[in-house]
Formats: structure tokens, C-alpha cells, sequence
């Protein structure tokens, strides 16, 4: 099928779905300078392993390095803005209220800034800290971690026991936020159409949903400028850019 043919088949089935999921990855913050994980050169992690950065391990191992990996990947996304597929898919969902539930692999907050509800997020959100460990003098007397100051540290650690504070985000070898995760589950079970976008699908329990999503019956489209392990999954891969297609699928 032409690429234009293939555009104009998934803009109908766009319009003809009740349910919608799109559950995106780092490729759809690409275009806004956010850099993705696995992309050759310009992938995170064809720079740093992630065993060193992202795992429980390898901040109890050195707490310091980690927080401050994050920290600058923080302070990057001061400046960083939603782009046209962040855009477009926040504003179908304010045409269609109800009918399009957001998934994200992502924890840069673009979907939320863009204006997109409800966002499931998967992998949590770099904006946001937590405790690393339950505080050990919560019921003995004291009030426990969650009511305690924080002293500024790298990290910053609980004033009456030394408990750090680590980012809120998904490390491998952890679970995901449970309650996102069966609302994802859910929305894939249902949905007569998923758009993947900007994901390669390597992940998992994320990319289980795509399987999910096909196995229940659903109409699934990729959007990716590069081949994923998911293309075999979908009815019509979509070739380019989620700045060059999403606007021109969801702008009806
Ligand atoms: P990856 O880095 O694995 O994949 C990024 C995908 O985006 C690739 O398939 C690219 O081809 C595609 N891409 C690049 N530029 C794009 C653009 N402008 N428009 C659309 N697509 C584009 O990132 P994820 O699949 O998100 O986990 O990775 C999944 C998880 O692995 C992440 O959430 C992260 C990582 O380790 C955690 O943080 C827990």
C-alpha cells in the first residue's frame, strides 16, 4: 500500500473507534530534544549502562552518582517543551472527551504538559521523588518519613533517619505502579484501536500491552521512524516521525 493510502486508512479507522489507547516511548519526546534510550549515537544508553544508573542496586552502591545522573536529566527537562504529537494527541482528547486513554513508557512529563488527561504512566515521573526504604522509626514515636524534613543532600536524606530520597521512576528489576498498570491492561483489553508510538518495543511489560491489545482484537498501527520489535504485531506500520504523523492522523 502507498503511504498515503496507508495514512488515509488508519485517519478512518481513527474516526470510527470508540476506544482508543496510544501508548507512546521516548521517541514521541525526540523532536522536543529529550534523548531516547536506545537509538545508536544518541540513545542514553549507548552511553551509560544502565546496571550503573538504573537499578535499586546500583544506588544503594553509590547513592551520589545516581542521584546526580538524575538530576541533570531533570534539569534538561526545565527547558523542554511538548511538541506538535504531544499536541495533537491532548487536543483529540479534548474534541473526543472519553474516548482516548494516553499509555506512557515516558517519565518527562510532556503528555501532562501538553494538556493530555489522565495519563497512565508506566514508568513513573522524573519529577517526583519517594522514599527509598519504609522509615524504620515510623510507629516507634516518631512520625516517620512521609511527615519528616528532607536535608538537602546528593541525595537528600530524612532528618531523623538517614532514609534517601530517590526519584520516582521505574528502575529495571522493579514493578510498575500497579494500579497504572491494570488501568493500562484494562484500556488495552478494550480498545478497537492502539496507536505505538515512538517505542521500540523492548520493553516489557509495555509492549506486552500491544500484544494484549491484538489478541482482544484491536486494529494496531505503529508509528515509528525506524523498524521496532512490534512491527510484526501491527496491521500498518506508519514510516516517519510522531511530529509528522501524529497531527496529520488526529486532526480531522
Ligand atoms: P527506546 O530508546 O528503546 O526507543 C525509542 C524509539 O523511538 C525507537 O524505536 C526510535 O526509532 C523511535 N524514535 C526516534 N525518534 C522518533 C521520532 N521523532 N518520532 C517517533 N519515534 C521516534 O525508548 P522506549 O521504547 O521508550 O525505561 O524505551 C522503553 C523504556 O526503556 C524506557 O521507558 C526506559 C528505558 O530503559 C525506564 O525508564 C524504566
Amino acid at each position: 500500500m502507498l503511504p498515503e493510502d496507508a495514512l488515509g486508512q488508519v485517519r478512518g479507522w481513527i474516526a470510527a473507534a470508540a476506544r482508543i489507547v496510544v501508548l507512546t516511548g521516548a521517541g514521541i519526546s525526540a523532536e522536543s530534544g529529550v534523548p531516547t534510550f536506545r537509538d545508536a549515537q544518541t540513545g542514553l544508553w549507548a552511553h551509560f549502562r544502565p546496571e550503573d544508573l538504573a537499578t535499586e542496586d546500583a544506588f544503594r552502591r553509590d547513592p551520589q552518582r545516581v542521584w546526580d545522573w538524575y538530576a541533570e536529566r531533570r534539569e534538561a527537562l526545565r527547558t523542554v517543551r511538548p511538541n506538535a504529537g504531544h499536541a495533537a494527541l491532548a487536543r483529540f482528547a479534548a474534541r473526543h472527551p472519553g474516548r482516548l486513554t494516553v499509555v506512557t513508557q515516558n517519565v518527562d512529563g510532556l503528555h501532562q504538559a501538553a494538556g493530555s488527561p489522565d495519563v497512565l504512566a508506566l514508568h513513573g515521573n522524573l519529577s517526583e521523588d519517594r522514599w527509598l526504604d519504609p522509615c524504620p522509626l515510623a510507629g516507634r514515636g516518631a512520625p516517620g518519613c512521609g511527615a519528616a524534613l528532607a536535608e538537602p543532600g546528593r541525595p537528600p536524606r530524612c532528618v531523623q533517619c538517614g532514609n534517601p530520597l530517590r526519584p520516582a521512576v521505574v528502575w529495571f528489576g522493579e514493578m510498575l505502579p500497579e494500579r497504572a498498570l491494570a488501568r493500562a491492561e484494562q484500556a488495552a483489553a478494550a480498545c478497537e484501536l492502539m496507536l505505538v508510538v515512538g517505542t521500540s518495543g523492548q520493553v516489557w511489560p509495555a509492549a506486552g500491552l500491544v500484544h494484549a491489545a491484538r489478541a482482544a482484537g484491536a486494529r494496531v498501527v505503529v508509528v515509528n521512524p525506524a523498524p521496532t520489535e512490534l512491527d510484526d504485531v501491527a496491521h500498518v506500520v506508519l514510516s516517519g516521525t510522531s511530529v509528522q504523523l501524529l497531527p496529520r492522523l488526529l486532526e480531522t
